[in-house]
């Protein structure tokens, strides 16, 4: 069975200050549960959150990494310099780095490889624009990505990843793909990874929804057998609508 796994990105939100104070509340409220819970928070919050969260299951992840070890990339972040500080996961592709920041399905591989020889499991986005949608030609996009996006991972790495179905026009609009919509997509992705690698792959990656996933539609979503979590935006920024989402989720045991 696979567990259920909700994590927050933080985007560009939250100071030091900020995050200091979302990490206490959220240890005093977390609940016993027996969903994993993760929060993707911007680099300079990462060493104070990983220390605030030792011990607590809670997960740490980045938003984004440079996939050399090291290097004349000034601004960047290598893998090594968040394993160190004890970061757990990485963001990769998300659509806002893809379209402000040229992340290509290029870049969004090297990212993977470079994040797995870490040790740090990367949560790959992928997910189509409304215009292709309407086109009717979501699911062959997608496919693109994912293929790109797993070039060259062994069954090991692939199984480690997550996946996170994000269409674009519903991230921060308010606008929810359907359960029906999600599942239908997260479904033929799951279809994919068994194609790309086996069966066993398939069964054991986690896809996460996201895009507009709030407490009350995430027990829809998360309801799905093929939606394994979310990735939460906006909802993510304030403790109990997080632990609202995380309380959503289908209890399994
Ligand atoms: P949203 O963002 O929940 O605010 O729509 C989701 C995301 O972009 O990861």
């Amino acid at each position: 069975m696979r567990q259920i796994f909700i994590a927050g990105n933080w985007k560009m939100n939250k100071t030091l200050a900020e995050a200091k104070a979302f990490a206490e509340e959220l240890k005093a409220k977390m609940p016993e549960t027996e969903h994993a819970l993760a929060v993707m928070a911007p680099f300079t919050d990462l060493p104070l959150l990983t220390v605030a969260l030792a011990g607590t299951g809670i997960g740490v992840g980045a938003q984004n990494v440079h996939f050399e070890e090291s290097g004349a990339y000034t601004g960047e972040i290598s893998p090594l310099m968040l394993r160190e500080l004890g970061v757990s996961y990485c963001i990769v592709g998300h659509s806002e780095r893809r379209t402000y920041f040229a992340e290509t399905d290029d870049t969004v591989n090297r990212k993977l490889l470079a994040l797995h020889a870490a040790g740090i499991r990367p949560i790959v986005c992928v997910g189509e624009s409304l215009e292709i949608r309407e086109a009717g030609n979501a699911m062959s996009f997608v496919a693109g990505q994912i293929a790109a996006a797993f070039e060259g991972l062994t069954p090991e790495q692939a199984a480690e990843t997550v996946i996170a179905y994000e269409p674009i026009w519903a991230i921060g609009t308010g606008k929810t793909a359907t359960p029906e919509q999600a599942e239908e997509m997260c479904g033929f992705i799951r279809g994919m990874m068994e194609g790309l690698y086996d069966e066993v792959v398939a069964e054991k990656i986690i896809i996460q929804y996201g895009g507009s996933m709030k407490p009350s539609n995430a027990g829809d979503l998360l309801a799905k057998p093929n939606i394994d979590g979310g990735l939460i935006g906006g909802a993510s920024l304030k403790v109990d609508d997080l632990l609202a989402i995380l309380e959503a989720a289908p209890k399994q045991a």
